[in-house]
Order: structure tokens, then sequence, then C-alpha cells
């Protein structure tokens, strides 16, 4: 049996261990500060498992020793911006908990392939590779599956037409100015832009760019978990399964893109060692702007980073 470690075990994190039992793909292995809490999670999760009739060990624990020999480590421990807290706090709040949680994870697992899902996303994707020097193909970012599924969704309530229809692909960074590509995006295979009215168009790709703030702002506490989760396990899946999934997520750049340095959400191809290739679409002139425009706001949180932290 393969062997998934999650670091953290809030929401996100045993969600995603809830998706990945049901897809009895590996054994799987939940830490956390919190004393007791992966380990009731992980007990309950367990006594589950004849229910659905899937034989997988889920274990718990609050020290890094139990993710002994993970083929997957999953990184979603972090805190919440809590009222007070500037930008910067997080940053280095969440750099402290992603750095030590990576190099900590890789001392017992050295060959295992990281995904990160910690917010500021892309730039705990970029502290984690470089705190632990690995080749780009072992560190990958989540965000571009979920907010091109996000997107999928939009379109499907938009046309009643069954979500396996619809493809959608959203790159760029993880926040306000990400990159939904309409012109590449269909239903079933007919371009989205000639299915769906422009007025009905700008509203998904606007809905698209607030997707998580629209979440938080009906949980009114937490973010969102279920479809985060969700994408990491598709990853999961897709590394061990060694599929060649090419699906968006945030991968470091060296030269792709025109981009160095940095990591960014971009069509990559997922496999068993883990980015096997990264895809380049070819960009139209406001294509290419809003790329740019992402890649702005996501070199200043890098920047913020290395200004906090010793890289
Ligand atoms: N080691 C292990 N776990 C930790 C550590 C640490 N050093 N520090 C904090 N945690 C744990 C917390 O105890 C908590 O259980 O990380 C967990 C985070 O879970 P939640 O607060 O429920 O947050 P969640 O909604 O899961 O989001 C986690 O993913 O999508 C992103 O923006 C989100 O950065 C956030 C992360």
């Amino acid at each position: 049996m393969n062997k998934i470690s999650i670091i953290g075990a809030g929401m996100t994190g045993a969600t995603t261990a809830h998706w990945l039992a049901e897809r009895e793909l590996a054994d799987i292995v939940l830490v956390d500060v919190v004393e007791g809490m992966p380990q009731g999670k992980a007990l309950d999760m367990t006594e589950a498992m004849p229910i659905i009739g899937k034989d997988v060990n889920i274990l718990g624990a609050n020290d890094y020793a139990a993710t002994k020999g993970s083929d997957i480590i999953i990184i979603t421990a972090g805190l919440p911006r809590k009222p007070g807290m500037s930008r910067d706090d997080l940053l280095s709040a969440n750099a402290e908990i992603v750095g030590t949680a990576a190099t900590e994870t890789l001392k017992h697992s050295p060959d295992a392939i990281y995904i990160i899902l910690t917010n500021p996303l892309d730039t705990m994707a970029y502290l984690a590779m470089k705190k632990m020097g690995l080749p780009r193909n072992r560190v990958i970012g989540q965000a571009g599956i979920l907010d091109s599924a996000r997107m999928r969704a939009f379109v499907a309530m938009e046309t009643g037409v069954s979500v396996e229809n619809i493809d959608c692909y959203v790159l760029g960074g993880h926040g306000d100015e990400m990159v939904p590509l309409t012109r590449h995006s269909n239903v079933a295979g007919v371009p989205l832009k000639d299915y769906v009215s422009p007025s009905k168009l700008d509203a998904i790709v606007e809905r698209t760019r607030k997707g998580g703030g629209e979440i938080v702002g009906l949980l009114k506490t937490g973010s969102a978990f279920y479809a985060p989760s969700a994408a990491c396990a598709q990853m999961a899946e897709a590394i061990l399964k060694n599929k060649n999934l090419i699906v968006p997520c945030a991968a470091h750049m060296e030269g792709e893109y025109g981009l160095t340095d940095m990591f960014f959400g971009v069509p990559v191809m997922l496999g068993r060692n883990g980015i096997e290739k990264i895809i380049e679409y070819s960009l139209d002139d406001g294509e290419k702007a809003m790329f740019d425009k992402s890649a702005e706001a996501v070199k200043e949180t890098h920047e913020a980073l290395k200004k906090l932290v010793q890289l």
C-alpha cells in the first residue's frame, strides 16, 4: 500500500483524508499540533471503513516520525488570518509552520512528493521548495484545480450541462488576479464563448475570481475545504497511479511563460515523478496582460516572504 501523510488535520486536512480513504489509494497519516485531535479523527474515519468497505489504515499523530516512508506529503497546516493580524504577520507565521513541516517530514520520507495547500499558496510552495532544496517536480501547489472546478461548477449551474462535459482552465496566482482562460474552456467541445452569452460569461469569470471569498462570507468562520481537499486527492491519485493527468497546479517557473524563480499556476502533467511536464499555452495579448498582472501580485508576496525569512 502507498502511504500519504497529511500535515494539518483541520478542515482541509481531515477532508482530504476522507476523499483519499474513499479511493482506497493509500494508508493515511494525519499529523497536527493539537493533541488527541488527529488521533480522534483518524479513529473515527477508521471506524467508517467497514461501512464503505475500504481497507485503509488511518493513523493520527502529533509527531513527524509517524510519517516515515510516505510517498506523498500534503501540507495543509497553518493559521487563519485573525483580526488585527497583518498579511506579513500571517505570512511569517505560516512560513514557520510550513517550513518546519516540510524540512522535518523530508527527514523521514526523503523520496516524497509534496503537495502544498497552506495559503498564501504560491508563496508557501516556493518556501517549501527552497527550504527542502528539492527539484521542482517534487513540490506542487494546489490551487488551479480548485479554481477551475469552481468555474466548471458555475458553468454547469448556468447551462444545466453535466460537469463532466465542462472543461475550464484557470491559471495564474491563487488570488483575485487569477486568470480564467475562457478561450481554452469548452462545453462538450463547443467553445465557452459560443455556449454562454458575454454578460453571463463575465459574471462566471468574476464569481470564479472571488470564489474563495464567497465561501468565507457564507461560512463566517473558516474557509472552503471540500473543494480544496477534493483537488488535493485528485492530485495524489494522478501521482500514485502515474496517470499523466494534465491539470492546472502551482509550479516553480524556470523560464516557462517568461517567468523564473517563482511559483505560478500553469497546466502541468502529473505522474509518478510529480510534475512530469509543464504545458505552455499560446496566449493572446489580453491573456498575456492578465498573466503579467497576476505574476506581479505573486512576485510581491514572494518578495515580502524573502524580507521575512532567510531562504
Ligand atoms: N503542525 C501541524 N499542524 C499545525 C501546525 C503545525 N505546526 N500549526 C497549525 N496546525 C494545524 C492546526 O492545529 C489546524 O488543525 O493546522 C490545521 C489547520 O486547519 P484549519 O484551521 O481547519 O484550516 P483549514 O480550513 O484546513 O485550512 C488550512 O489550507 O486552504 C488553506 O487557507 C487555508 O492556509 C489554510 C490551510
